[in-house]
């Protein structure tokens, strides 16, 4: 059965493609407007420490059960010898296939964005909200989103996954760097930079310390399988620890290039208050092409085309990681041949986000989803739906994966797997910090941030 499932080509493959899975809508989209929210560099600096603590000893655990087993999430913890535990893999499934039907949604107004404004229609961002309720054109972004998603999965690991990260990737950055450069040279660049790195302590509250935490493990993909399904087609040569470091810091040194790139624009539209800017999710899509057409006809053009074709690019990457989660589950577990289960399970997740797509105000039933316990205002369907499958599952799935790997599958076995690969590992300290961390830090905190983030987003019980 498990004859040919394929497998990355190359350690850089797999690093590309799992770094193409964290960066994305979470780190352009979100993370600049949680900073801004969160104290500016204050919450960089606790990004930063969740990142590289807490988050990537989860990260090692999940590569190393994939490589491990071989196998999708579900599977992994049967061949483990713990078939209870593969709820957990069908949590996680659950979770990547929530996440893909509204992020799919939000990749598809960026995408939009890009053709949009490549034309030259600057107005779009005054029109931000009759763009995303016209119906019609979002969907058909939105399908063309899945389908490239789709195309992609359907052309396996190395021929698919492992080649579309090696062009997008480089081009990523290299689209980056250049706007990073482009945005310090505009007016006020420098109240922008100083507004994103001065750090306001006095900012820092409770929900801003789990709203870093929740960004960190969202960015970087983790508590759903992704990495276990990806770390499933890494090669027993691959050394896991340097791999997932170098994720890590792809995605970290990502966000906070994205952060250099539109603290600069923001000060720039407001004359250097940077503090007046509306912020919130719509801040890209209804702010920055005002940004981008005072720059001139033309290179406006060119400057906030390349932009949204970024935010595209990097959304791509972690769609295709996002399907790949059901996929390999269909192919191992269901015995389906990869070209067919591609196309059914992205037809399925294009109909369930469908919901998503008219939740913000085209149908009143989707608009005014659900109102939370202690909430004055509903919360739409998208918005829901990212609560439920980002939220919450994630951070459930990431307490659930330490307490697995450190209280039933062990320790010990979870080190022999790391040296494979890396026979120097037993007795560093970062194997002593990875034991404390799976074993106490992570459980803890992760525990503690979901009863939290529960409690407080859905039944308004605020108890910091
Ligand atoms: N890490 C992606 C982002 O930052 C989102 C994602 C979450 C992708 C979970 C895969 C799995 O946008």
């Amino acid at each position: 059965m498990a004859t040919n499932r394929g497998s990355f080509s190359s350690k850089a493959g797999f690093i590309l493609a799992a770094a193409g899975s964290a960066v994305g809508l979470g780190n352009i989209w979100k993370f600049p407007f949680e900073v801004a929210n969160g104290g500016g560099a204050a919450f960089v600096i606790m990004y930063l420490i969740f990142c590289f603590l807490l988050c990537f000893p989860v990260m090692v655990t999940e590569i190393a059960i994939g490589r491990k087993t071989q196998k999708n999430p579900v599977g992994a913890f049967i061949a483990l010898g713990f078939p209870k535990w593969s709820f957990l893999g069908k949590i996680g499934i659950l979770a990547g296939i929530l996440i893909l039907s509204f992020y799919n949604v939000v990749a598809g107004w960026a995408f939009g964005y890009f053709i949009q404004i490549s034309f030259g229609n600057f107005e779009i961002g005054g029109q931000f909200n009759e763009y995303i309720n016209n119906i019609g054109r979002v969907g058909l972004y939105g399908i063309i989103f899945m389908i490239a998603t789709a195309f992609v999965v359907s052309k396996g690991i190395s021929g698919g996954v492992e080649r579309a990260s090696k062009i997008l990737m480089p081009t990523l950055v290299g689209i980056i760097v250049l706007l990073v450069i482009y945005s310090l040279t505009l007016p006020h660049a420098f109240e922008g930079i100083s507004y994103y790195l001065v750090p306001q302590f006095s900012e820092i509250n409770f929900s801003v310390i789990y709203n870093a935490l929740g960004q960190a493990f969202f960015s970087l993909s983790l508590g759903m399988g992704a990495l276990i399904t990806y770390g499933s087609y890494v090669s027993k040569q691959d050394n896991i620890i340097s791999s997932a470091a170098m994720i890590t810091v792809a995605d970290a040194g990502i966000a906070f290039l994205a952060g250099l790139m539109m603290f600069p624009f923001a000060a720039y539209i407001s004359s250097g208050a940077v503090e007046t800017v509306q912020g919130g999710p719509g801040l890209i899509f209804t702010v920055l092409p005002g940004a981008f057409e005072s720059i001139g006809p033309v290179l406006g053009r060119i400057v906030g085309g390349l932009f949204f074709l970024l935010l595209s690019f990097a959304a791509l990457t972690s769609t295709i990681s996002l399907l790949e989660v059901p996929v390999t589950y269909a192919v191992d577990e269901l015995n389906i041949q990869r070209s067919h289960a591609v196309w059914v399970i992205a037809l399925f997740i294009f109909m369930m986000g469908v919901p998503s797509l008219i939740s913000n105000g085209d149908s009143h039933f989707f608009t005014n989803f659900i109102t939370y316990f202690g909430a004055e205002n509903p919360t739409n369907f998208l918005d829901f739906v990212q609560h439920i499958g980002s939220d919450t599952l994630l951070p459930l799935g990431g307490f659930l994966m330490t307490v697995f790997a450190a209280y039933v599958w062990k320790k010990h076995n979870l080190n022999k797997e790391i040296e494979e690969g890396f026979p120097a590992f037993k007795g560093t300290l970062i194997e002593k910090y990875i034991d404390f961390a799976v074993s106490y830090l992570c459980p803890a905190i992760l525990g503690i941030i979901f009863l939290l983030t529960v409690l407080s987003r859905f039944f308004g019980v605020e108890i910091f």
